[in-house]
């Protein structure tokens, strides 16, 4: 952050206020109103945090207009065409990345941590078996602090730093024992010879009657997925994390907090969402019907997998999703899937609707993915959760960004009170 020594000026009431004006190393300026309420006695106002950087970082940068995401600098495309999952958490974790002495350091330290604590098994079984997976993630991701609580001391940072470890490397355990648990067949241990991607497709469809060949093409597009998840900056689900770490709350109790909300399908949940969505258009007969009502005002129907807080031109994840999901489609021999030519279809009709080209409304991450995930074999229940464990190092980079700035601050937003004003209490028999 560079003091610019620019200001801007705010008129009220008859008074002059200097905000101070900060340039970021790249992006739009941003206007410093900490001490506003203390000098000119008002609040801000910006439900939805439209207009509102919530905090400084030097983690993730998106520029929506052009389609841009870096991750520490590093363009997301680079980043998935020449990296995998595991340096690219080592990236956002640490800030560089990593000598191959480094990498093969945290991998290990990651393998290493892939089992849960075996009383979590019990645990599970509490859980009926047609829950969510999702209902279930964040249930045992919020129960690790009852399993893990010699990390759970968030002014030591050597147990930051485990709990960081053991939540990047236990996620796709859970979560593949929740997709287990739901299709009543056994959990499956992880095994420390496959890579990260490799052994969470292992750890979900292997069973012990017969021998289970990862296939190297679906593993790379598995760690694909994961990397082009892997952090979005102050989205909904990260800012959950960032507020309930701001009361020193510990780091798996504020992981279930972004679990949880990463579950709506106005965020990560739109990939089932998106995908149920497809199913029920079914054919490309049906789109014009499906875009009509997605222009309806009076239809609460949305394009799931359309549109963008930020990003007001191209997702530029989407892009690579698009291209994987015909590779993979090809090598799993389904590439005439009638999904596949729905989405294609679909995304064609609407770029060229006037509606969603003035409000900008472009294929976001969650469009293609969920093509790919039901392609591999994965229940639509299971795509957010995927979605959750490949955002877990985002989550908790952003909480050790957090806890390690000395202006870190228990968030508490202000509001606009519209309610009655102070009134004497009424018995109840003279209501
Ligand atoms: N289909 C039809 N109309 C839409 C859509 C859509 N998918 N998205 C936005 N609009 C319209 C919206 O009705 C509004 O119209 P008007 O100006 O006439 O009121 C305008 O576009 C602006 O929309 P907004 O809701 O004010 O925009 P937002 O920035 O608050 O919402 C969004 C962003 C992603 C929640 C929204 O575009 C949406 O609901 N999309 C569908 C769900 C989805 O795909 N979510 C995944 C987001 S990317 C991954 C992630 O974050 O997890």
């Amino acid at each position: 952050m560079t003091d610019t020594q620019k200001t801007a000026q705010l008129s009220l009431n008859g008074e002059t206020y200097e905000l101070p004006v900060f340039s970021p190393s790249v992006g739009p300026d941003v206007l410093d109103i900490r001490k506003l309420y203390a000098q000119a006695g008002v609040f801000t106002y910006d439900p939805g945090f439209t207009s509102t950087a919530s905090c400084d970082s030097t983690i993730t940068y998106i520029d929506g207009e052009e389609g841009i995401l870096l991750h520490r600098g590093y363009p997301i495309d680079q980043l998935a065409a020449k990296s995998h999952y595991l340096e690219v958490c080592y990236l956002l974790l640490y800030g560089e990345l990593p000598t191959a002495a480094q990498l093969e350091d945290f991998e290990t330290r990651v393998t290493r941590h892939t089992m849960v604590h075996e009383q979590m098994h019990n645990f599970f079984r509490g859980f009926r078996r047609d829950a969510h997976p999702m209902a279930t993630l964040v249930g045992v991701v919020g129960a690790m602090s009852a399993f893990y609580h010699d990390s759970t001391d968030i002014a030591d940072p050597w147990q930051r730093e485990v709990a960081a470890i053991r939540l990047i490397a236990k996620l796709p355990t859970i979560a593949a024992m929740a997709h287990k648990y739901s299709i009543g067949q056994p959990f499956v241990y992880p095994r420390n010879d496959l890579d990260y991607a490799a052994n969470f497709l292992h750890m979900c469809f292997s069973v012990p009657a017969e021998q289970y060949h990862v296939d190297p093409i679906l593993s790379r597009a598995m760690d694909r997925i994961f990397t082009l998840h892997a952090d979005h900056e102050q989205n909904a689900s990260t800012s959950t994390v960032r507020l309930a770490s701001s009361s020193g709350a510990n780091p798996f109790a504020c992981i279930a907090a972004g679990i949880a909300c990463l579950w709506g399908p106005a965020h990560g949940g739109a990939n089932q969402a998106c995908l149920e969505m497809l199913k029920e258009i079914g054919s490309v007969d049906r789109i014009p019907e499906f875009i009509a009502r997605a222009k309806d005002k009076n239809d609460p129907f949305r394009l799931m997998g359309f549109g963008h807080r930020v990003y007001k031109n191209t997702d530029p994840r989407a892009k690579v999703l698009k291209q994987s999901a015909d590779e993979v489609l090809e090598l799993l021999g389904v590439e005439n899937n009638p999904l596949l030519q729905v989405a294609k279809e679909l995304e064609q009709t609407a770029l060229n609707d006037p509606y969603f080209i003035e409000k900008k409304l472009f294929p976001n991450v969650d469009f293609y993915s969920g093509i790919i995930l039901e392609a591999m074999g994965f229940p639509t229940a299971m795509f957010t959760p995927i979605f959750a464990l490949s955002r877990t190092v985002g989550w908790i980079s952003q909480w050790k960004e957090m806890i390690g700035d000395p202006q870190n601050k228990i968030g508490r937003p202000r509001q606009l009170y519209l309610g009655e004003t102070a009134r004497d209490y009424v018995d109840i028999e003279n209501r």
